[in-house]
């Protein structure tokens, strides 16, 4: 097609030659959405007597790594800050234009933590614009408040207090070893083997922590053994996690934007046509697992502290159907309790990730019974507890663990979910004992901080060009 003469004045002739354009994929105005994440479907039977074919199955991005760091910049300082604000998204700009925004490229996100805002923005600015949470008994409270310890978290649990957590995730181990040397430390800075200096933003930040691990593919196992972890020897051979079971089923995913904070209603105050719109809360914790404590169950017992008790799919199948219909609400968690002596861990989450009833979103989309609302990022790793750490100390010694990444409306919601995991109450009502209460019993939580996750737009130092 010839071009008009005004294209041809306005033709940028800087942007000829797009290698980008084989990768298009849009990318969402939500930074936890991922472009280019494909889907399988895994055999197993509908429990629900559906007829749907299959279990769909994410597949994750492999490789995964965090940096949680400090701001440099001196607080009250707002013209550096938002000079930083600018460096911040020139530097991730650059990165999204030498790869993919996919997994076959990079995918970054960007979460700031409760003292960037309190420390570095004013109070009525930051009242304005973070959500608050509209949770009978929670009213009014910012959806973005302090991680808090729950009832079975070991004494030395650290509340953690980083201003800012990336977290770069890809199916190539290269593409995010790059991005972070070129991003954070001094020296080499070659992005896709091209000379990129001008991303270096590492004087804006002291790291506090780096954080590994990779997620599919066998990996568990094959990593597990590799290390001589207890128990790794008998993590099934496709297994994606090292509890075995699939953790990316489609139907427990959040779909498209619903994690927002203004998607769902019931959780906080914010509108589509907020400036946190597409913006969600972000619960970051590590987790280590007692890997050779949990497959000294026989396979019937990991079923049920995963899922609920009335599961009986054979050990071969990893990913038992999570579809609408499958959900379970809270009457039928308390029978389980009641009857078995034990609620699995999808049970005690599901009354609260889950519509209880047919919703209308924010965006005006209706939503099935059992649609589910949270998103779990989360991703395996040997990290003991990180992989470097500037607040504590690390060990060389690989252990099984996760390092949980929890996607939702508020930090009100998350606290009453997480708090379901530990269920107190519950346990002595129906006098459950410690290893019948999903599979609390066996993991060690580490450390935990609540992030806001902006939405793409406000990434980089979230409402400091409002300064
Ligand atoms: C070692 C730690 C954990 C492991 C291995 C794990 C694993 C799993 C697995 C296998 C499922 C079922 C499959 C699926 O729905 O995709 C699941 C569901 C779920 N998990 Fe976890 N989980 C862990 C920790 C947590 C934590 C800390 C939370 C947050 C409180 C959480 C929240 C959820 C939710 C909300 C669901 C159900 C989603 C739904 O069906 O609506 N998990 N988890």
């Amino acid at each position: 097609m010839a071009l008009t003469g005004k294209e041809q004045e306005t033709f940028d002739w800087g942007r000829v030659v797009d290698y980008s354009a084989r990768y298009s994929h849009p990318r969402p105005q939500t930074q936890y959405e991922l472009p280019g994440v494909t889907e399988e479907v895994h055999q197993a039977p509908c429990p629900a007597g559906g007829t749907h074919a299959g279990v769909p199955v994410a597949v994750v991005p492999l490789w995964h790594a965090m940096v949680t760091a400090r701001l440099t910049v001196p607080p009250g300082d707002n013209q550096a800050l938002r000079d930083a604000q600018r460096r911040l998204e020139a530097a991730l700009a650059q990165v999204e234009e030498l790869y993919p925004t996919s997994p076959a490229g990079i995918l970054a996100q960007v979460a700031w933590g409760l003292p960037y805002f309190q420390r570095y923005l004013p109070k009525a600015l930051v009242s304005e614009h973070i959500p608050k949470s509209t949770r009978p008994g929670r009213e009014g409270e910012p959806a973005l408040v302090e991680a808090v310890r729950f009832p079975r978290d070991p004494e030395d649990l650290v509340i953690e207090h980083n201003d800012v957590c990336f977290h770069f995730k890809s199916d190539f181990k290269g593409h995010i070893d790059d991005v972070v040397q070129a991003l954070f430390y001094p020296g080499p800075s070659n992005l896709n083997g091209i000379g990129s200096p001008g991303v270096f933003i590492g004087d804006l930040f002291t790291v506090t922590s780096v954080r590994r691990g990779f997620a599919g593919r066998g990996m568990p196992r094959r990593v597990g053994m590799s290390l001589g972890i207890p128990g790794a020897d008998k993590i099934p051979q496709g297994a994606m996690l090292f509890m075995g079971f699939t953790s990316s089923h489609v139907h427990g995913l959040a779909a498209g934007n619903l994690a927002s904070y203004e998607t769902v209603p019931g959780w906080t105050d914010a509108t589509p046509t907020s400036y946190m719109a597409g913006g969600a809360n972000m619960h970051v914790s590590h987790i280590a697992i007692e890997l050779g404590r949990w497959y000294a169950l026989a396979h019937p017992d990991r079923l049920h502290r995963m899922f609920h008790p009335r599961r009986n799919e054979p050990e071969e199948v990893l990913s038992p159907d999570q579809c609408p219909a499958t959900s379970t609400f809270q009457a039928q968690r308390d029978e389980d309790a009641s009857h078995f002596g034990l609620v699995g861990h999808n049970e005690q989450m599901q009354f609260l990730s889950r519509t209880e009833t047919e919703t209308t979103t924010a965006y005006g989309q209706k939503l099935p019974r059992g649609t589910t609302f949270f998103l779990r990022q989360d991703f395996d790793t040997v990290d003991n507890p990180f992989a470097f750490s500037a607040d504590g100390p690390v060990s060389p010694l690989p252990r099984a663990g996760v390092h949980f990444i929890g996607i939702g409306p508020s930090a009100q919601q998350f606290e009453l979910m997480r708090r379901e995991m530990d269920s107190p109450g519950l346990a002595e009502k129906y006098h459950i004992p410690d290893e019948n209460v999903g599979f609390t019993d066996f993991l060690v939580n580490t450390h935990r901080q609540n992030y806001c996750l902006p939405p793409r737009a406000h990434r980089s130092f979230p409402l400091a060009e409002l300064l």
